[in-house]
């Protein structure tokens, strides 16, 4: 998967530095191409001599490293690359690499990398877990970054937590599933999806309303996985605490499932396609008390009335050459019950996820499905990150695309 691909490997001030050789004799191995840019801080944690004689290829650190004039062009180097690993990425070169510094060869590349870049934090667990860090890091993922999360375990403090740079066999593996996925899961250039997520809240009063415990996490998923595949994404978010990163997602913040149903049936017709992972709340009440309700007896009654049903509009005006993939929760008769919704809602296909699984429905990050079509036949997968599952959800979604455009196929 690497071979022939031209890396940088991007070395900072971390005592994980040393984990950067065995990284860089991993990545040689695999026959990549391997340049070392290193920081004048990592080199207090590993000599250049060691990493220049694992890549074959003299080790880079400074803009002019030979007192003639002659320097190393951080663009040559950025457009060079096919990947970038920063690996350690140390707490100080994150916060750099935020803000657009450029102080060292690195950061240069880094600003002029047009290649996927991947990141490998090492640190003291409250450097990791201090909200500075932590917001540089969203940041990096915003700007498209790929951030490989640190074990947790002993650290070079002595302290045990959350910051040690994660080995570098699983950096490997992580940086070829990228390559693996880029080459054989189906691209969705061009395509315009629907994705509505997370939950919907229907006013009681000024202060309360009736809501679910829908994170939003399955459908950012798949809204971030459709757009790295190539899609164009309106994504149709209830109120929840996540953030979009790529910025072919167009994302539209609702509250009721009255506003998501009118933003929805509104975008639809312009779309290729829906995904509806929303927890829309099926009932809102009848009428919407202007001043907060007092407590004045043990009982009180709520008169509720019934939400549209968005996914079942959908169903009705969808065009032949749409796909549209609904999401199923349920608690008991799991399949029977998602084989309704299938059929009543006129999905192409049902995503069905169950509250009784452990790690799976609300909340996790991961999730555990089953897939059935509208001829009844069902695929079963493992339980996986929701990241993973999106990836599984689109494979199936431009799978029935790809039926609807050549039927014959
Ligand atoms: O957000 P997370 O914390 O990551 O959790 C993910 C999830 C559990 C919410 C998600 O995986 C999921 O199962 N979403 C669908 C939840 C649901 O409400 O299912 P349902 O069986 O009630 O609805 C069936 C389908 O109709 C769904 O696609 C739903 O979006 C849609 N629907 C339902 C009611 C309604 N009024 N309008 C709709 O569009």
């Amino acid at each position: 998967m690497l071979k022939g691909k031209k890396i940088i490997l991007g070395i900072t001030g971390s005592i994980a530095a040393y984990k950067a050789a065995f990284l860089l004799r991993l990545l040689v191995k695999e026959e990549a191409e391997v340049q070392v840019l290193i920081t004048n801080a990592g080199k207090e944690f590993i000599t250049p001599a060691t990493l220049s004689a694992l890549s074959g290829r003299p080790v880079l650190g400074t803009f002019f490293e030979t007192g003639d004039g002659t320097w190393h062009s951080h663009v040559d180097l950025g457009t060079w690359a096919d990947a970038m690993i920063i690996a350690p990425a140390s707490a100080n070169t994150l916060a750099k690499m935020t803000a657009g510094v450029c102080d060292n060869l690195l950061l240069t590349t880094y600003l002029s990398a047009r290649c996927p870049v991947f990141i490998a934090p090492a640190m003291d667990l409250d450097m990791f877990s201090h909200p500075a860090t932590q917001s540089n890091i969203t940041l990096l993922e915003k700007h498209g970054c790929m951030i490989i999360e640190p074990a947790t375990g002993v650290l070079a403090s002595g302290l045990h937590g959350k910051g040690r740079m994660e080995e570098p066999e699983a950096i490997v593996e992580k940086i070829r599933k990228y390559y693996l996925d880029l080459e054989t899961r189906p691209r969705l250039d061009g395509k315009r999806v629907l994705v509505t997520a997370g939950p919907t809240y229907e006013k009681i009063d000024p202060v309360r309303y009736i809501g679910n415990y829908s994170s939003g996490k399955m459908g950012f998923a798949i809204a971030e996985r459709l757009a790295a595949r190539g899609a164009i994404v309106d994504l149709i978010a209830g109120p929840v605490q996540l953030s979009v990163k790529n910025e072919n997602i167009n994302r539209i913040n609702i509250v009721s499932a009255r506003a998501m149903f009118e933003k929805s049936t509104e975008l639809f017709p312009l779309c290729d396609g829906a995904i509806m992972t929303a927890a829309v709340a099926d009932y809102a009440p009848a009428k919407i008390s202007p001043k907060k309700i007092k407590r004045k007896s043990e009982n009180i009654t709520l008169k509720l009335k019934a939400n549209p049903d968005i996914a079942a509009k959908m169903g009705e005006i969808k065009r032949d050459n749409q796909v549209l993939c609904g999401f199923a929760l349920e608690t008991d008769n799991e399949e029977e019950n998602a084989i309704v919704k299938l059929k009543k809602k006129k999905f192409d296909f049902i995503v069905l996820n169950s509250l009784v699984e452990k790690g799976a429905g609300f909340m996790s990050d991961t999730n555990r499905i089953t897939i059935i079509d509208t001829d009844n036949k069902k695929q079963v997968f493992p339980l996986k990150s929701k990241k993973d599952v999106a990836d599984d959800v689109i494979d199936f979604f431009a799978a029935s695309m790809l039926k609807k455009e050549h039927p014959q196929t």
